[in-house]
């Protein structure tokens, strides 16, 4: 290949050229994007490729064909510098408010799919190239308006996008209505059509796809007519062309240089070991033809290193396609279909699988690719200085690490021969099949273990059975150096006649081998599951001594589950997920109480919505990063650099000892009490700030931050207190306000000795959650005249914060101007801890005088954040043989961490949806302890989502002790109105807004409850691996309307400017108070026939225009936000109508324009504020609700799949339908967060591990009930409520319990089932199912041992058998 270099790198931006003459040559697409660049639509959300929130498209132009090539790519992993004559699209590219939305922006919008916002460019980037890609295939036209697009590829096309907000549904609406195959009537809710309506396609925003966005511009094409490389030593990039030209590059290089050269493909391998530092040398390979070809011959298929796994993927499916019942048809199938669970789409278009095995090779990666080669019997080119050696994939793994200067040049999949004499056979097969175990089904999670096997299976004449020859049992992931071949195992099963007694042999002798090493999480469960695989594998072969069925590999999910319920198979939905909303639209205040869209979803689709992070930067600004303690208590005694000189571009530490005089070291505060900035002399927990590092950019701030060292002492120091057990021992605790306390009710002495039966003393513990906002904790800070400060901020309490950093600052408040316009999700994690992040940078801002930021990385947000609180339960509860409970007594230690924070709040806000049930008497101990933790904070539901899984789990354990269905103990023990007032005194309400009775029937019959209950235990009878269990499950939860302000001015023109207390996070606060007040407003014209919802806009909190903002949390701030509005309105109302009247007698006729513009000149005040304040009678209020899930449960492997979720939660009258629908599914899918998935987990310091993308998992779309239908009741009248409205917010977390509910009833009949293989009593089956309930605890559950336990049975059946 003739090289053209070029020094300069040329690329386009949503059609814009861009000629750089200049690059850091680390700079990644999303660090140019949005710190030099307007388009910042673009987000970063994780930084490691696991998010898709900074997902671009990115085009390549191939000159020879004239062909475009669109693809996603993760911006925050890809380098600059790789995309020499690329194009790049991003969501403002689509369309934007200024030329026109894109119709994906549009139907994102119109079916609700965007509530924070913050991940919406980026799902809208991973439809859109769905979109663009379909066009090139060959599939039938679609009709006008659709893709050539399937339901399940468009629902698919965001599968490795992460959405904190939504629960998905929505956004797979959006996504499904582009397809060409999609029943529009299957589409949920959305502002195209109303309920009832024909829905029909000409109602959405037209799809046309030819006058679609061009995605490379003619002017790239033009000029990369000749290929011009960039190649520019001044900027260390280096682009060779030949595998000679990249060894004399490498050759120059010294050995023990070489971690500065870095040879780079995608650069995917940043997310995983965030190598932030800049190399000295980058060597793009891409350019090198050897490295980039897919060769097939008739020996096998050879896949250079450089090849994106995406490319190898759709070679290897269009080998297989050629020759579907061939062995290698199956083989290259099967491993495709294994590569394409490996990240996320975006990450596998330029991951490339040279990189994935010299990762494995050499830095331990947890591959996938490395084991299915494996089994595959791949081979392996290098080059080695001057010689190219073939190995095989077994012995590269195997080699010591290769140093850098080491090429892989291709990877090569044999077809493979039969090995051995075929005289004596009857028949012979290959068989080949693939396994992993990850917490999410479509990928983007590294699997516990994976695994890939290859067996010849061969049926002799004079023998019944099939004996096994030229295994290959490759197993990796599971926390070893490389993948490995069992050999032990291979060598004892090759040759063999396959029986259930050798078969249990190989199993035995497999668990010896497959042993993680220390430190690896769930080493059991992980040998466990190598054990699963191996029965799965083999298993169906033992049963059959035929060939039949082996034709195209083993079928063995339909083998082990062959009779699998016919009921069930047409229940289940013939794509990824299916759902119904019944909801209400109530007109009577319109527009309150219709469906109207979020206000600005279009904008926040486009990516033009303005977050924190998204303001410009000033000229002189500076950045800020937390240098915090990995110590849980010692003395700081310093803080230097690993480096000898202080890091690129670093202006200064600041610590405790830079706070002004006057102010204070403080950096949060609650009614309870402030917390500290920064350590002082002594830092209290792992994860306490200890300085803030400025530097001229994030990624050095954050570079600097890396390689801080402090230097601790713990001499003469008392041991930390770590746990709630060793806080009672030293009687570390918070005080709780007497009327925080939770009051007794009835006498529980009493209570127990009425009981037939007691349970004393079990004990539950609850773990922390951590909030995984998409947009983690943000703040800018410019200081401004006369010692004052502006600070932007992401916080869920503006107001809190300006009185902190004044504090800090020693400045009087009005110094202090706080502004929030929206936060990228806050779930209270952006309330009290948002203060920190806040006053450290208006702290340095000030100190400095110069404008400072913070972006907090993932990693730091993960480990200062502290979340939910942890807690220990004991209870004692008496009961009736009929199941009816008569006391209840709890201990709860409750784990607050080191400050107040609003712990002491927790016990009041547990015992509330805990009283849902009558337990007789209740009486309570609860502590709050103060440990050296993370401050607890918080989140959604705090307290009140453990409070209501306690309350399950004492009538889960009751039920069992009873040998009852559980259903009926919950029944029972649902309170009458009679009860409810004595447990809710003064919340209870009229008897008629009592509605749990009514959802609890309403629902058994909605979701077919008792029907399903019978399916469910015919399935269980005829399944062993597979079990399924259901659960209805109630919730009653308290909330409370507090004070707060509202102004609403009218403009001359007419149009309506509004200020609230409350913050726009995502739950659609603004888009209420917009509806509030344009029905408001619109009294003043009684006709009704002005729509005023267009004319008020609603903006950005700013604490020196509207004070006593307070908190926006407890689920409340919408209405109460509302309700102040309408105050405001009402005032507006009053001036206006006597003008109004005026006008009517002089013209007849007034119009909205005409009035305005009048009270105007006739100086009417046009400006209202108002603070309303709930009277004592309507500030409390109850929200109920119920849930039915049911789930299934793979025994072999441990993993849980929703099959379906039906809720009915009454909302009073939904003030918005639409809104409120996002708020019940985007709570409970955060629940079934907390209760199935969400591992926080920390070392023995107390410091999180947790923390990212790659450990934490957050649910996505293959994670949320498979059928998902929610049923909003609108329950009528409320004169106590804000136009008759309940909250939604919080309350539906509680619901996801039932999700682990029904997972502990198919626990059960697993063990049951295990019990019986091992000759146990099967009703003795008391056990706790750990939150959350992940694949190891499930597994463990249902035994970790138990595919011995049945071969073991089986095997002494047929010894009975053969005795008898
Ligand atoms: C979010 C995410 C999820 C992932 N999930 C999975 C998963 O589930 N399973 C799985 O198996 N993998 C997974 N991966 C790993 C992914 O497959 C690898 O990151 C990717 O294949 C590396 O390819 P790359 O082109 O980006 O390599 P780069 O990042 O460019 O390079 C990686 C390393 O290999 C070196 N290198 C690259 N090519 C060569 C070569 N030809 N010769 C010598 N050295 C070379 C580079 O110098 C560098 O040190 C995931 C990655 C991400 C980011
Ligand atoms: S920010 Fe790039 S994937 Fe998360
Ligand atoms: S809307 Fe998806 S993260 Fe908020």
């Amino acid at each position: 290949m003739d090289k053209i270099e070029g020094k300069k790198l040329v690329f386009a931006i949503n059609g814009e050229r861009f000629e750089l003459s200049s690059i850091e040559p680390s700079t990644t697409l999303l660090e140019f994007l949005r710190y030099q660049t307007r388009f910042r639509s673009a987000k970063l959300g994780c930084g490691e490729g696991g998010c898709g929130a900074c997902v671009v498209l990115l085009s390549k132009y191939d000159p020879v064909l004239d062909q475009v090539e669109d693809f996603t790519i993760s911006s925050c992993l890809t380098l600059l510098c790789s995309l020499n004559g690329c194009s790049i699209t991003t969501s403002e590219g689509l369309g934007n408010s200024k030329d026109g939305f894109h119709p994906i922006h549009q139907r994102f919008a119109g079916f609700h799919a965007s509530q924070c916002g913050f991940c919406t460019p980026g799902m809208c980037m991973s439809l859109f190239s769905a979109l663009c890609n379909s066009e090139k295939t060959s599939m039938p036209e679609p009709p006008p308006g659709f893709a050539k697009l399937t339901i399940s590829e468009a629902e698919k096309a965001i599968a490795g996008n992460l959405c904190r907000c939504t629960g998905y549904r929505p956004i797979a609406d959006a996504c499904k209505s582009f397809a060409a195959d999609v029943d529009l009537e299957d589409l949920g809710l959305n502002s195209f059509w109303g309920k009832g309506e024909n829905e029909c396609a000409s109602k959405l925003p037209f799809y046309c796809r030819r006058d679609d966005i061009c995605t490379f511009p003619e002017f790239l094409k033009r000029e990369i007519k000749n290929k011009i490389l960039f190649n520019s030593e001044e900027y260390s990039w280096y682009t060779p062309v030949s595998v000679e030209e990249l060894q004399s590059l490498l050759g120059s290089e010294e050995a023990d240089y070489g971690t500065r050269v870095k040879l780079v493909v995608g650069n995917t391998g940043m997310g995983y070991y965030k190598e932030l530092g800049h190399c000295n040398k980058y060597i793009d390979i891409r350019h090198i033809p050897e490295l980039s070809i897919i060769r097939r011959d008739s020996t096998g298929i050879e896949i250079g290193a450089a090849v994106s796994i995406s490319r190898a993927i759709q070679a290897l499916m269009e080998e297989s396609k050629g020759r579907p019942q061939s062995y290698e048809g199956v083989v290259f199938k099967k491993i495709a279909d294994h590569m394409d669970k490996i990240g996320s789409k975006f990450i596998r278009n330029t991951a490339s699988l040279g990189g994935n095995l010299v990762m494995a090779q050499r830095n331990q990666f947890p591959s996938d690719i490395a084991t299915i080669l494996l089994a595959a019997g791949a081979l392996v080119d290098l080059q080695i200085g001057t010689k190219r050696i073939k190995l095989t994939l077994e012995e590269f793994l195997e080699s010591p690490p290769f140093d850098f200067k080491i090429i892989l040049l291709t990877a090569r999949i044999p077809i493979l021969e039969q090995t051995i004499d075929v005289s004596s056979k009857i028949q012979s097969r290959l068989l080949f099949e693939t396994y992993r175990a990850a917490p999410r089904p479509l990928g983007n999670a590294l699997p516990y273990l994976n695994a890939a096997f290859f067996a010849q299976v061969s049926t002799y004449k004079d023998c019944d059975g099939v004996i096994l020859e030229g295994l290959r049992l490759a197993f990796g992931a599971y926390g070893t150096k490389h993948a490995i071949r069992a050999r032990k195992v291979e060598e004892f099963l090759n040759g063999k006649l396959l029986s259930l007694g050798l078969l249990f042999e190989a199993i035995k002798l497999l668990r010896g081998i497959i042993v993680p090493e220390d430190h690896v999480s769930h080493p059991a469960y992980r040998s466990s599951l190598a054990v699963s695989f191996l029965l799965d594998f083999l298993g169906p072969l033992v049963d059959n001594s035929g060939m039949d069925g082996y034709v195209n590999g083993p079928q063995i999910d339909a083998k082990v589950e062959n009779n699998s319920d016919k009921f069930y198979d047409a229940m289940r939905p013939s794509f990824l997920s299916s759902a119904k909303q019944v909801v209400e639209v109530a007109k009577k205040y319109h527009p309150v109480g219709e469906p109207i869209k979020k206000a600005g979803a279009e904008i926040q689709a486009s990516g033009e919505a303005v977050y924190v992070d998204d303001i410009p930067s000033p000229k002189d600004c500076l950045y800020g990063a937390f240098i915090y303690s990995t110590r849980p208590l010692a003395r700081v005694k310093g803080i230097t650099f690993k480096s000898s000189s202080p890091p690129d571009g670093v202006v200064g530490v600041i610590t405790v000892k830079e706070i002004p005089k006057g102010g204070d070291n403080v950096g949060a505060r609650s009614i309870f009490g402030d917390e500290p900035l920064f350590a002082d002399n002594l830092t209290r927990y792992a994860g306490q700030p200890i300085g803030f590092v400025v530097a001229d950019t994030q990624k050095h701030a954050n570079m600097a931050a890396d390689c801080a060292v402090v230097e601790y002492d713990t001499e003469n120091l008392e041991p930390p207190v770590l746990t709630v057990e060793e806080a009672v021992k030293k009687s570390s605790f918070f005080q709780i306000p007497p009327f925080l306390n939770p009051k007794q009710i009835g006498n529980f002495s009493k209570g127990m000795a009425e009981s037939d039966h007691k349970i004393l003393s079990a004990e539950i513990r609850l773990g922390s959650q951590y909030y995984f906002y998409l947009e983690t904790q943000t703040a800018f800070a410019v200081p401004d005249e006369d010692n004052c400060i502006v600070v932007y901020s992401s916080s869920q309490c503006p107001e809190n914060a300006q009185i902190v950093i004044a504090k800090c600052l020693g400045i009087p408040h009005h110094n202090v101007r706080v502004i929030t316009r929206r936060v990228g999700g806050g779930f209270g994690g952006k309330a009290i801890r948002s203060l920190p992040v806040a006053t450290a940078c208006a702290l340095a801002a000030h100190n400095l005088q110069r404008p400072v930021r913070i972006y907090l990385d993932r990693k730091t947000d993960m480990i200062m954040a502290g979340g939910r609180h942890p807690m220990k339960i004991n209870f004692s509860v008496g009961f009736k043989s009929n199941g009816i409970i008569t006391a209840l007594h709890l201990d709860i230690l409750i784990n607050a961490g080191i400050s107040e924070d609003v712990s002491p709040v927790i016990p009041y806000n547990m015992i509330g949806p805990l009283k849902k049930y009558n337990w007789g008497a209740l009486s309570v101990d609860m502590k709050v302890c103060r440990t050296n933790h993370t401050s607890k904070s918080a989140m959604r539901a705090p307290g009140e989502v453990q409070g209501s899984y306690i309350a399950e789990a004492v009538i889960e354990h009751v039920a069992s002790t009873l040998s009852m269905e559980v259903d009926s103990v919950r029944e029972k023990n649902l309170h009458t109105f009679e009860s409810l007032k004595v447990f809710y005194e003064g919340a209870s309400g009229e008897a008629f807004e009592y509605t749990l009775p009514y959802v609890m029937d309403r629902l058994v019959s909605s979701s077919n409850f008792h029907q399903r209950v019978e399916v469910i235990r015919q399935f269980n009878c005829c399944n062993k691996w597979k079990k399924r269990g259901i659960s209805r499950i109630p919730i009653v939860h308290p909330v409370m309307v507090r004070p707060t302000p509202g102004k609403v001015s009218i403009l001359n023109d007419g149009s309506v400017v509004v200020e609230v207390g409350g913050i726009e996070l995502g739950q659609g606060l603004w888009t209420k108070v917009k509806q509030m007040a344009a029905f408001s407003l619109g009294q003043v014209l009684l006709d009704g026939s002005n729509n005023l919802l267009e004319r008020v806009r609603v903006i950005q909190a700013d604490t020196l225009s509207l004070i006593q903002g307070g908190f926006t949390s407890g689920s409340t701030t919408s209405e109460s936000s509302c309700e102040a509005v309408r105050l405001c309105c009402n005032a507006l109302v009053e001036r206006l109508i006597p003008l109004k009247e005026r006008l009517q007698e002089q013209m007849g006729t007034v119009s909205w324009d005409m009035l305005i513009l009048q009270a105007h000149l006739q100086a009417v005040n046009l400006s209202s504020s108002a603070f309303y304040v709930p009277d004592i009678t309507s500030a409390h209020y109850l929200n109920y609700g119920a849930a039915v899930s049911e789930v299934e449960i793979d025994l072999l492997t441990g993993a849980t799949m929703i099959l379906r979720t039906d809720i009915i939660y009454d909302c009073g009258q939904s003030l918005n339908p639409a809104v409120d629908l996002g708020q019940i599914e985007g709570a409970f899918v955060q629940g079934i967060g907390f209760f199935m998935l969400e591992e926080y987990l920390t070392n023995s310091d107390g410091l999180v591990v947790s923390e990212g993308t790659w450990t934490y998992k957050i649910p996505t779309i293959d994670t949320i009930p498979k059928q998902f239908n929610v049923e909003i009741l609108n329950s009528g009248h409320h004169q106590r409520r804000v136009l008759s409205s309940k909250a939604s917010g919080e309350p539906p977390l509680l619901l996801a319990v039932s999700v682990h509910c029904a997972t502990r009833a198919a626990i059960k009949e697993a063990r049951k089932q295990v019990l019986a293989w091992n000759g146990s009593d099967a009703s003795n089956s008391t056990f706790q199912l750990e939150v959350p309930a992940t694949m190891p605890v499930v597994k463990e559950l249902c035994g970790l041992d138990n595919v011995e336990s049945y071969l073991q049975s089986l095997l002494s059946n047929r010894q009975k058998l053969s005795l008898s």
